[in-house]
């Protein structure tokens, strides 16, 4: 369950799976809540099984959202057959209950999910007279559980409110990822691009960046730390779309960015994935031959009609540094385009943010250090500066040791000062994970002069078993 794809590739079959595991879960949680004391061992040990599902959902979903409505179930705003008949007894017992919509985030603890479920067993006029039941959870500071009665929405009104709820939804990332796969299949089978598509998805992105200037950012982490080149143009244009847009371009010139380097290294589904996947160094001849990746798709993108010229010029000079150096040799060229300058450093941190056949990712704090340093030599100066002024040093998705011991994930930028973002704390000195994790604003903190959290430094994620998707995707 650990792939971004999950949701739409889900088959009926599979959704059912998921809903039957967590209505059991929740129903058990449920009745033995009724049943024993707050302590009992039976009690305490469905609650954690209970939690340990919801992490797993958490994993692959960001959240849990469950609808209920004339006694059928719709998991992830998608209707899954017969699922409502399986769980009859539970259905119904919600629908009394007024519950006709539940989402759960990650962050929940067990005190919520006990008081939640404790809540539930209320006799349903008692409910009524609290003034219902989102109200009377709200009261007992449950924050990660919300309940409404309303039915479920139409297609276009869910689209809206998963948009809302991620700042931008998963779905976006995996469209712009299917789109790519299309484009370069089409390249592939000699078949004329068709790119209408590629543009309502950078269209998308645009009004989506303009309207939040972090929305993208966030949307990049999601990608997987490997070396696909489909996930990497994707992250590419995300990262230019946020660079640009930093920078004040209109919304047609954004629109052409984000095209031009979704389509930069299309040349490179021509490059055979021996050469692609080695692990050790590219001979002579190899490295050739990866080169030109640049003039493939540079060809294939200026023989395609509608296409603005500009994609070319950036999938033909974005390996080409301001300092001469580079590839392929352009002796013409003065200086690359603006674009083909600004794809080489969101190219250049995505890749060295990704996992290579030969060697490990790197952390985004080094990859940013040495962006800087390039940008003395072979980037542009100011667009360089800019981005890592925009990532903050530690972006959003970061993992940090602070100087309290404890780790942190970032989950969003510092407003004034760039080495003190906004922070989730998780796990504690011993490297435990807090019951409750909780938010600390590191500006606001220095500023107020109270306990001072402070980053030492970025730590590997996975050395510390955290996975900054499970918090940054979701949480404003
Ligand atoms: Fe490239
Ligand atoms: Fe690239």
């Amino acid at each position: 369950m650990h792939n971004v794809n999950m949701k739409q590739e889900l088959s009926t079959s599979q959704l059912f799976e998921i809903g039957e595991t967590f209505l059991q879960k929740f129903n058990s949680v449920i009745k033995h809540s009724n049943f024993y004391p707050e302590n009992h061992p039976i009690l305490v040990e469905s609650i954690s099984n209970f939690k340990q599902y919801l992490k797993e959902i958490f994993q692959s979903f960001g959240r849990l959202h469950i609808n209920i409505y004339e006694g059928e179930v719709y998991l992830f705003n998608r209707f899954v057959p017969d699922l409502g008949k399986s769980f009859e007894k539970l259905v119904s017992f919600l629908e009394t209950r007024k519950v006709n919509e539940i989402s759960i985030l990650p962050g929940i603890t067990e005190r919520e999910i006990y008081d939640f479920a404790k809540s539930l067993t209320e006799k349903p006029e008692n409910i009524e007279k609290a003034g219902g039941l989102q109200t009377r959870i709200s009261n007992l500071g449950i924050t990660h559980i919300s309940v409404t009665s309303s039915s479920p929405k139409k297609e276009e009104e869910r689209e809206e409110e998963d948009n809302d709820f991620f700042g931008i939804s998963e779905e976006t990332y995996i469209q712009a990822v299917t789109v790519i796969k299309k484009i370069a299949f089409q390249y592939l089978s000699g078949m004329p691009l068709d790119v209408r598509e590629a543009r309502q998805v950078v269209d998308n992105l645009v009004e989506k960046v303009l309207q939040n200037p972090d929305a993208l950012i966030r949307l990049s982490i999601l990608k997987n730390y490997d070396e696909d080149t489909y996930y990497h143009s994707v992250n590419v244009m995300l990262l230019s779309l946020t660079l640009g847009a930093s920078l004040g371009l209109e919304k047609p010139i954004l629109s052409a960015l984000g095209l031009a380097s979704l389509l930069h290294d299309l040349g490179k589904v021509k490059i055979p994935q021996e050469i692609i996947k080695k692990a050790t160094s590219l001979t002579r001849d190899e490295w050739e031959m990866m080169k030109k990746h640049t003039v493939f798709g540079a060809q294939a993108l200026l023989l395609s009609p509608n296409l603005n010229k500009i994609c070319a010029v950036v999938a033909l000079e974005h390996h080409l540094n301001v300092d001469k150096t580079g590839y392929p040799s352009l002796p013409l060229v003065k200086k690359p385009h603006i674009f083909s300058r600004l794809v080489q450093i969101t190219d250049v941190y995505d890749a060295l943010t990704s996992q290579r056949p030969y060697r490990k990712p790197t952390l985004p704090d080094n990859a940013l250090r040495l962006i800087f340093v390039q940008s003395k030599t072979k980037l542009d100066p100011v667009l360089a500066k800019q981005f890592v002024r925009l990532m903050g040093i530690y972006p959003v998705g970061s993992v940090v040791k602070l100087n309290t011991q404890e780790y942190a994930v970032v989950v969003k930028p510092g407003k004034d000062d760039i080495t003190r973002p906004i922070v989730f704390v998780l796990l504690n000195e011993h490297m435990q994970k807090y019951e409750q994790p909780f938010r600390v604003n590191l500006l606001e903190e220095a500023r107020k002069g109270g306990k001072r959290h402070s980053i030492l430094e970025a730590v590997d994620p996975a050395k510390v078993g955290i996975d900054p998707k499970e918090y940054v995707v979701p949480h404003e």
